[in-house]
């Protein structure tokens, strides 16, 4: 971050004109003294309105600002909620999850999950007819094998054969049910890089720190930490009043459409809309962040759309061709979309202004920078000042504003014939306050002026915008690749009354509390509300509660690459957590009648 920083400002400096100081042409002295003078005066006077302005601002900072509040104010923190009713549970569990055999035990648990390569790919047939799926059939089973408390106290249903549901029914129907979630499958290995991990990807190679493989932070820590969370409630007698959902769906990594969009209307048939207290899904975990420890649970997921533009023009031998192919029209629209981003803007009423908020509260960020992010509240310079601070961490910046992403391109066949069509992929993520419906306007838009231009037809998300009758030097149409575009998740309440959040929350600063990292470091964490760039099952959930959160406790300081790519792993310290976070979760929710 501070390295591009200094770069554009090194960069606005070049951009600086240069003052040329002719020192040919010297002036009488008589002159040159009234002009000294002249600057002298020009200077106090410049100085006085700056000193003027700055006391204003001062002034309006200080005592004019109605805002009375603190920073800290912005970002209230609750208190650690550790369980009362279930105290001797909560504390039978800290006891059982402290010892080496239990902590033994679990790393065995998540290693022999790893071991099972349940891989999901783009576009496969459903089940039943890909033999791929058959992969999750050793999964079940090592499930049902290694959680026999589970699988003899829950009820257990497979939807559509390799998707998970289980239900703890507890003793109290007048309370809503928590659902936690996970998913089983994981993103293929690529064959070229299999000798580049450090420990082989299906290895579950436990090396004193490290569990090693792919799925063991994504999302198989998450999956099996939920599973020894409950198996180790069962053991200790906790019987919850609240019933408790698991939701594990098969193909996260693809589209959901054989797992979470088959769990959804199941799960909604038993339970009904809005029926959830919560529900917690994988996600952001916690990080040192400007100096201190922030916990950012997403409260909301960007929007999704893959716009695939087609353009067809006749084809014939390239000795006659015409001024412009296929290829070349799509070129030009390519480069429309780059020299056209979108705009991104920060707004109040964004949740990421909220992060923010939280980062000015409790991080250890620049005197200026605080209280500009202060002064934010109503100030829209100081608002854009906050903006041009937090723009600079590209990651940042891409969670607040809809993104483009030219990811495929094909066309041609040979090169003495003239291309009949060429096509690209437009990878769009859909800012929080932007709409699938918006973004498709503009792409429309983009790609009109060009069709116009070249004489071309233009079919833009199955309806026809110039044509189709004739006559035309070619076609464009642009649709949603895939079919799996989706619209921005609503967002989860944050505000003073959500009850929710103030419990997931209080859950995860009491679990950092117990934690040995706490005892040694005595770093508290903040939690602060986030927006998750990558999207999750959660979208086919949208029905079954307000109350979404993208979250697993654990830490993103590793220092190996994380997820999706060559050397996957999780640190044994951060899955413990994750446990016993899981296990507080359920026995906090148990306990409040508040949501
Ligand atoms: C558009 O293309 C058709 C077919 O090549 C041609 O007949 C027509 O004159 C073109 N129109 C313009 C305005 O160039």
């Amino acid at each position: 971050m501070a390295g591009s920083g200094e770069k554009s400002e090194r960069d606005a400096l070049l951009l600086e004109p240069v003052v040329e100081v002719s020192t040919s042409t010297r002036a009488p002295r008589r002159t040159r003294s009234r002009k000294l003078l002249y600057s002298c005066g020009a200077i106090y006077l410049l100085f006085h309105i700056f000193w003027a302005e700055s006391f204003l601002h001062f002034l309006h900072g200080r005592w004019l600002d109605h805002t009375t509040e603190s920073l800290e104010a912005l970002c209230p923190q609750p208190e650690g909620i550790v369980p009362v009713k279930h105290k001797d549970i909560a504390e039978d569990l800290s006891g059982l999850y402290s010892t080496q055999e239990f902590k033994q035990d679990a790393i065995k648990l998540l290693s022999g999950a790893v071991q099972i390569p349940t891989e999901v790919y783009d576009h496969m047939s459903p089940v039943g007819q890909d033999p791929r799926w058959l992969a999750f059939g050793p999964f079940h089973d090592y499930l049902a094998e290694k959680f026999p408390l589970i699988y003899s106290t829950l009820k257990v249903t497979k939807v559509n054969t390799y998707a998970l549901l289980y239900e703890w029914i507890g003793s109290d129907a007048s309370l809503k049910p928590i659902l936690l979630a996970a998913h089983q499958d994981v993103v293929p290995v690529d064959p070229l890089t299999v000798d580049k991990w450090v420990q082989p990807p299906y290895s579950g190679f436990f090396d004193g720190e490290y569990i090693w493989g792919r799925g063991a932070s994504d999302d198989k820590g998450s999956l099996i930490s939920i599973m020894i969370a409950i198996e180790s409630l069962i053991a200790k007698g906790f019987k919850p009043s609240r019933t408790v959902v698991l939701s594990f769906g098969c193909d996260e990594e693809a589209d959901g459409s054989n797992g979470a969009a088959k769990l959804a209307p199941e799960i909604l048939k038993i339970y009904g809309e809005d029926a959830f207290a919560m529900l917690v899904d994988e996600g952001n975990g916690y990080s040192e962040k400007y100096g201190a420890i922030f916990a950012v649970p997403a409260i909301a997921e960007k929007g999704y759309l893959n716009a695939k533009i087609e353009v067809r023009s006749p084809g014939g031998h390239s000795s006659t061709p015409p001024e412009h192919t296929s290829i070349g029209v799509l070129a030009s629209m390519l480069v429309q979309y780059e020299s056209h981003p979108f705009k991104t803007t920060l707004e109040r009423s964004a949740a990421t202004y909220h992060t923010i908020q939280c980062f000015g509260a409790h991080g250890d960020l620049p005197r200026d920078v605080k209280k500009s992010i202060r002064r934010s509240l109503k100030s829209d310079r100081a608002l854009r000042e906050v903006q041009d601070y937090f723009f600079k961490v590209k990651e940042f910046k891409a969670q607040v504003g809809t993104t483009q992403a030219i990811d495929v391109i094909t066309g041609g066949v040979k090169a003495n014939a003239l291309p009949e069509s060429a096509s690209a992929i437009i990878n769009h993520r859909i800012a929080l306050d932007s709409s699938l419906a918006a973004v498709e306007e503009r792409d429309t838009a983009l790609v009109k002026s060009l069709a116009i231009h070249y004489n071309f037809s233009l079919n833009a998300f199955e309806e026809d915008i110039i044509g189709p009758e004739g006559p035309f030097d070619g076609s464009i149409t642009l649709t949603d690749a895939f079919k799996m575009a989706f619209d921005p998740a609503p967002i989860t309440p944050t505000d003073p009354e959500a009850q929710a959040y103030r419990i997931l929350s209080g859950t995860i600063i009491a679990t950092h509390e117990a934690s040995d990292a706490y005892k040694t470091s005595g770093k508290p964490i903040y939690v602060a509300p986030g927006v998750s760039t990558g999207n999750t099952d959660t979208r086919f959930y949208w029905k079954l509660t307000k109350n979404i959160f993208r979250y697993n406790h654990k830490s993103y300081t590793s220092k190996w690459p994380d997820i999706h790519t060559i050397n996957e792993a999780i640190r044994a310290g951060s899955y413990f957590e994750l446990i016993k976070f899981w296990s507080n979760l359920i026995m906090n929710v148990d306990e409040s009648d508040e949501i």
